[in-house]
């Protein structure tokens, strides 16, 4: 058994970010499933939206969000997001980020442009941030003895008391085959997102929506998991697994086209290229649909060589191994899931509606995204939220003792899981979602879809039985519990909007209401 004031899960930004600010004031164990730069972040390429010039205001950037969170944000929530921005940002520049600037000799940010900003505000470290974030937050906490850093450990499900506390977690220790007991004063989620539930995806393998699996399991309620952003540039080849081209490219002037080089969204919204993502994923639907095509173009060869070595090094380079020279030839894209707005619901502290159990990032929904998340407006979340949950976490990390009196995990199975099944269901469960859960949806496909995915529950539920515990089995039925949530959710929302968009009702309702699901009452309202 681990005795730890602090549990931390996941190591993204939020989980890093909370971390450094946690073994201040007790004992933090920071457990992660594969390797600490492993994630989401680590790849995120935009940067992270910010006021910072006298041109910029907070009202604007508080407006860009409401406007694509299309009337679902809690706008209070949204306000501590964009007023505490600058704060983290000085926090992190402190540590040892470095944002690009505008020259070698400028003291000024150079400040990228992303759809639904009103304005440039995005810094960012060339087109890798997300990278060089964690290479700052890592380099720290590696510093600290206070942290306790366990990598390939997952974890399996929390632990509740009898009062319905969360006082640890069940975690699986990946090399040596076994499940430990965690036992901490309060538990974080920071497991980022669930976007390996579809078939095509911007993100990495570890997004398998572990956190709000375990924390529905325990009975927290999940909101608005029907909001699934589609990022609209996702590279179309063979060899390219989910690589994005990112959302600034089109702030620097890149334009979407279909197979005849016609650009086409200045149908669909007045915009263009730059509208609210939900849009601009739709009209590529739309696109494909009506040609038939596999892909669209983003057509940026204005710009010279010299340009992509500044500005997208990354992005530029991997191209190029996939024989697109960006200055010379539009890029095939495609969309693909990308971003959970909905997650585990907390309140402005980050608190789950279990005690002390907190979540924060992409795990958590606070309303800050409402139905459709502005660009770059995550990273921010992540390291806003992180401050504000540690506030709350460590009043109660000096009020409270630990509860030893935890039963073992019990799995006496011995069997080793066949991988053909286990892989046959994981594939079934993302077509599903794509086919039927995806940018555009229906009553009958979300029908179809939810008897389908109940076929295969029983089969993972009689896994879980048989099998002995392994990484590929815990993925597996957190998959299908997310999978489960966001066609709840779809089935509950009779509109269309932001991001869930259903051919059934077209229509946004008068009514402005957050989806919440329960595993106590899963379908009150389908
Ligand atoms: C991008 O660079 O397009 C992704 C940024 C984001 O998802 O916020």
């Amino acid at each position: 058994m681990i005795k730890t004031d602090y549990l931390v899960i996941g190591s993204g930004i939020a989980g890093l970010s909370f971390v450094l600010k946690a073994c201040k004031t007790g004992t933090v164990s920071l457990i992660t499933k594969r390797k600490l730069f492993d994630g989401s972040t680590g790849r995120a390429q935009g940067g992270v939206a910010c006021v910072s010039t006298k041109q910029d205001s907070f009202e604007e950037h508080i407006n860009d969000t409401l406007t694509a969170g299309d009337g679902l944000c809690n706008r209070q929530n949204v306000e501590l997001l964009v007023k505490s921005a600058p704060a983290r940002i000085k926090e992190l520049i402190s540590l040892g980020v470095k944002f690009s600037k505008r020259d070698y000799k400028s003291s000024e940010f150079e400040l990228g442009l992303e759809g639904g900003h009103s304005r440039r505000r995005i810094l960012h470290a060339g087109d890798i941030t997300g990278n060089e974030l964690e290479r700052v937050l890592i380099e720290n906490i590696s510093k600290n003895e206070n942290i306790t850093v366990y990598e390939d450990f997952m974890a399996v499900d929390l632990i509740l008391d009898d009062n319905k506390k969360c006082c640890g977690a069940y975690v699986y220790d990946v090399q040596n085959e076994k499940v430990e007991i965690f036992l901490a004063k309060v538990v974080i989620l920071a497991t980022g997102g669930a976007s390996k539930v579809y078939l095509y995806t911007s993100n990495p393998n570890v997004s398998t929506g572990d956190g709000v699996a375990m924390a529905y399991r325990a009975g927290a309620d999940i909101a608005n998991m029907e909001f699934i952003q589609f990022h609209p540039t996702c590279l179309y080849h063979p060899l390219a697994k989910s690589f994005l081209i990112s959302e600034a490219v089109r702030g620097e002037g890149g334009v979407l086209k279909n197979k005849d080089g016609v650009a086409f969204m200045e149908k669909y919204h007045p915009l263009k290229d730059l509208a609210p993502r939900d849009i601009v994923a739709r009209a590529i639907d739309t696109e494909l649909k009506k040609s038939g095509e596999d892909f669209v173009y983003l057509d940026i060869t204005h710009k010279s060589q010299a340009f992509f070595f500044k500005r997208f090094p990354n992005i530029y380079q991997k191209c190029l191994e996939y024989g697109i020279d960006m200055a010379k030839d539009m890029i095939p894209v495609i969309p693909a899931a990308h971003y959970c707005c909905g997650g585990v619901s907390v309140d402005k502290d980050a608190q789950t509606t279990i005690e002390n159990l907190f979540a924060i990032g992409e795990v958590a929904c606070n309303g800050v995204h409402g139905a459709n998340r502005l660009a770059s407006n995550s990273l921010l979340e992540g390291l806003v939220f992180a401050e504000f949950a540690y506030q709350k976490a460590k009043e109660i990390v000096s009020n409270s003792r630990y509860n030893d009196k935890i039963s073992d995990f019990i799995n006496d199975s011995t069997g080793n899981g066949d991988p053909t099944i286990m892989l046959q269901n994981w594939n079934e469960i993302r077509r599903i979602m794509w086919d039927y859960v995806g940018i555009v949806r229906s009553q009958e496909r979300l029908l179809m879809a939810l008897k389908r995915i109940q076929i295969i529950k029983d089969e993972v539920i009689q896994h879980f039985k048989d099998f002995k515990v392994s990484m590929e089995l815990l993925e597996l039925r957190n998959i299908l519990n997310v999978a489960e949530i966001i066609i709840m959710a779809a089935l509950c929302r009779k509109e269309s909007r932001g991001l869930h968009y259903i051919t059934d009702y077209p229509e946004k309702s008068g009514e402005i209401k957050n989806t919440i699901i329960n595993i106590y009452n899963p379908s009150d309202n389908i």
